[in-house]
Order: C-alpha cells, then structure tokens, then sequence
C-alpha cells in the first residue's frame, strides 16, 4: 500500500517523538511491504516564525490533500514563550484548533489503559491498579467552549471576559452516534459525561445522547455528571469502557486518565471525521520542560501512529505489530523518564524509538 501522510512535527517535544515514530512506520513499511510518503508541514509556534501565522492554508489544502496527518504537538510555555504575547487567533494553539475545524474532525478517541507491566506507574492504590481498566475516551473536538463565541470587554468600567459554550443537536448526535458504534466493537458500555444540572448545553447532549442510545440496545449506558467522573477515575477505573462528552470535560478528563496509565507520554489519541480521514496525535502537549533533551516518551506518538494505520489504511495487522512491539520493549523492562522504576532501564527518547523498531 502506498500511503501518503502530512507530517507536523511541531514545536518542543513534537519533533523528537514524531520522528520516533516515523522510524517505527518505516519499519512497518519494510516488515509488510508499504511505502509510507511524508510531507512536512508546519503549524504552531514554529510556523508562526516562519510564516507569520501558526497555520497557513497553504498548510491546510496540503494536510486535505494528504492520506492522513501525523502531529506531534504545538506550542511553547504560555508564561514565558513570546508566543503568547500575540492575540489569542495568531497563537500556536489557534493552528491546531483551525486544522481540527478545517478538517472536520470531530470525534477524537484517547484510548487509556493499564499495561501490565506499568502497574507500579500507576498513582492509585495497589488494589485498584491490580484490576487494571481499559477505557476510550471519545471527546467531541469541534464545537463548545473552543469555537463559542468570545470577547473581552470593559463593561462599566470593568473588564469583561465571556467565553460561549454550543452545541447543536446534530454535532451531539454525530459524536453520540461514533461512540456507540465504538461500544459496540468493545465492551458495549457508554459512560455520557456532562453537566445536566448546571448547563442547558448538557441537557441538550443528555436528550440526545438518550435518542441515539435507543438504536443501540445491547449497548448499557450511563449518564454521569463531570464532577463525579473525575473521582469515580481515580476511585475506580475499570468501570469504564466508553466515556462520551464534550470538548472542554474531554480534555481535562483524558488528561486525568493519561496519568493513571503511568504518564501522558502514554495516551494515543485518533481525531476523525466522517470518512477515513485521520489526524493522529499524542494527547499531551510540547512539554517545554523536558524538550530538546532526549527525554520524552515516544510511545504515545508511535501508538497514535498504529491508530492511524488501524482507523485510515485499515492495516490492522500492522497496528497490531506496533502495539506488541510497545508491550514487549515495556516486557523488557526499556523506561523513558517519566515511567522509569526500579528494576527498570532508563532509555531516552531516541533509543525507546529504536527499541521498538527492533521488535517490529
Ligand atoms: P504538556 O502536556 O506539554 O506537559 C505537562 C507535563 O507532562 C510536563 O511536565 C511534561 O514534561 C510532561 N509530558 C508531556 N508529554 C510528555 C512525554 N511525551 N514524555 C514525558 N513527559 C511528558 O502540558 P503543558 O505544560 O500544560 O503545555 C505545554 C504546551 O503544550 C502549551 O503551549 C500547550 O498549549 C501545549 N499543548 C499542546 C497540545 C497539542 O499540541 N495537542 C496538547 C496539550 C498542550
Ligand atoms: C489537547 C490540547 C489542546 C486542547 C490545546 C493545545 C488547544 O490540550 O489536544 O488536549 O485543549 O484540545
Ligand atoms: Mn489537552
């Protein structure tokens, strides 16, 4: 298969893990007899110096034009970088929002789960992390809180700022109806997050959502306010087999669920549209601590890679040899910083990458 993929490396970590995982393709493409072509774009803070803005659309039609679109991550840290002295719409961040909206892409899957032998990464009790979870996280990517309407203003003489959260009932359905489709390939369960007794956009979502769920009945669902599934993740994880929400409760909760699987270095992540299109991504962000050291864990990227080949090429066997290949490098006991332990070997971002080569 000759597949053509839009690679955005980005800014901080993006480049090193990226290229982990470009390597880790390659390997894949030897092993089983596919050419992967790349095309490097740009977008954040490292477009905004050289372009001006953190995402022409020069960049955009070419990421169109692609197969599929590998991204590392964007953006500097957001005290210090100059970055963010620019208006919020030429920020680093603005780009990644614009691709998501200009590529459509509006369900985005972070699958978190447990790996054996990251038990003792793992920040919960022994007990809970010895029953381990397996959960995917689908985040509505393209309306609330992020594209709502925005301001800031001085309103009797004081400063005013008004973010909007939308939604309408076909965006809801469309993500409901991805997450439901995706129970029905797991373990059929779907946990609906929101804030029905507070916000009317999540009495929107609920109503739907309990439409949708109709079309389904194998599949057990569950609404849960957002508030008590932040604790019910640390109190008891393996409840969970789907989580369906909203942008903003999304991001904050896949972060939290990042970090019971051992480290955010560790959580994939698929965006999709309607078609097989996909942008593939690290959940996490360009980690200005720690880039350009060599340190960062890679796994994360290369795992979003073996989603890409799963969720846009349908190559699952591929998928799957990137996958066994990160459990045996973990079986072998091979660490990046944040994951490290005792009785472990500390590798860093390069050598983790070619660890995982070597086992494809
Ligand atoms: P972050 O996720 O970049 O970092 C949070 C912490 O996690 C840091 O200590 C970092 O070192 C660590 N970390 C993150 N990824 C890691 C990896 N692969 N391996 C090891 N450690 C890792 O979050 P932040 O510091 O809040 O944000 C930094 C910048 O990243 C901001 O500009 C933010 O807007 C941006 N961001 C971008 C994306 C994206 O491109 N998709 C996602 C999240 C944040
Ligand atoms: C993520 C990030 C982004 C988000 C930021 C960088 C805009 O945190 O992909 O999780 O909030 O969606
Ligand atoms: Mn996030």
């Amino acid at each position: 298969m000759n597949c053509n993929i839009a690679v955005i490396k980005g800014d901080g970590i993006g480049p090193e893990v990226v290229t982990q995982a470009m390597k880790v393709l390659d390997a894949v493409g030897e092993k089983f007899g596919h050419t992967f072509n790349y095309e490097q774009l740009l977008m954040g803070g490292c477009s905004i110096d050289a372009c001006g803005v953190p995402l022409t659309d020069e960049a955009v039609a070419r990421a169109k034009a692609s197969d599929a679109v590998l991204l590392g991550s964007i953006g500097g840290n957001t005290s210090t970088s100059p970055w963010y002295k620019l208006p919020p719409e030429k920020r680093p961040e603005a780009g990644l929002l614009k691709i998501r909206k200009e590529l459509g892409l509006f369900a985005n899957l972070r699958p978190a789960n447990l790996y054996e032998q990251l038990k003792g990464a793992c920040p919960l009790k022994e007990e809970i992390a010895d029953r381990g979870f397996d959960m995917m996280i689908m985040r509505e990517l393209t309306g609330g809180l992020y594209f709502g309407a925005r301001e800031t203003k001085e309103v009797d003489g004081v400063m005013t700022a008004v973010d909007t959260l939308t939604y309408n009932e076909n965006e809801i359905r469309r993500i409901a109806i991805k997450g439901f489709d995706i129970a029905m390939k797991r373990r059929k369960k779907v946990t609906s997050v929101d804030k029905a007794n507070v916000l009317d956009s999540s009495r929107l979502w609920r109503k739907i959502v309990e439409e949708v769920a109709k079309n389904y009945p194998e599949v057990t669902y569950e609404h849960m306010l957002v508030d008590n599934c932040a604790m019910q993740l640390v109190k008891d994880p393996a409840q969970f087999d789907v989580v369906l929400t909203e942008n903003m409760f999304g991001d904050i909760l896949s972060d939290e669920a990042s970090m019971i699987t051992g480290s955010i270095g560790m959580l994939a992540s698929a965006s999709l549209n309607e078609t097989k299109f996909g942008m593939y991504e690290p959940s996490g962000g360009s980690a200005p601590d720690i880039a350009g050291q060599d340190k960062a864990n890679p796994i994360a990227t290369i795992l979003s890679a073996a989603m890409m080949l799963r969720y846009t090429f349908d190559l699952d066997k591929e998928a799957d040899a990137i996958e066994n290949a990160v459990k045996q490098v973990l079986v072998d006991g091979f660490r990046t910083c944040d994951i490290v332990s005792e009785g472990t070997t500390l590798v860093g971002c390069n050598e983790m990458g070619d660890k995982i080569v070597e086992r494809i």
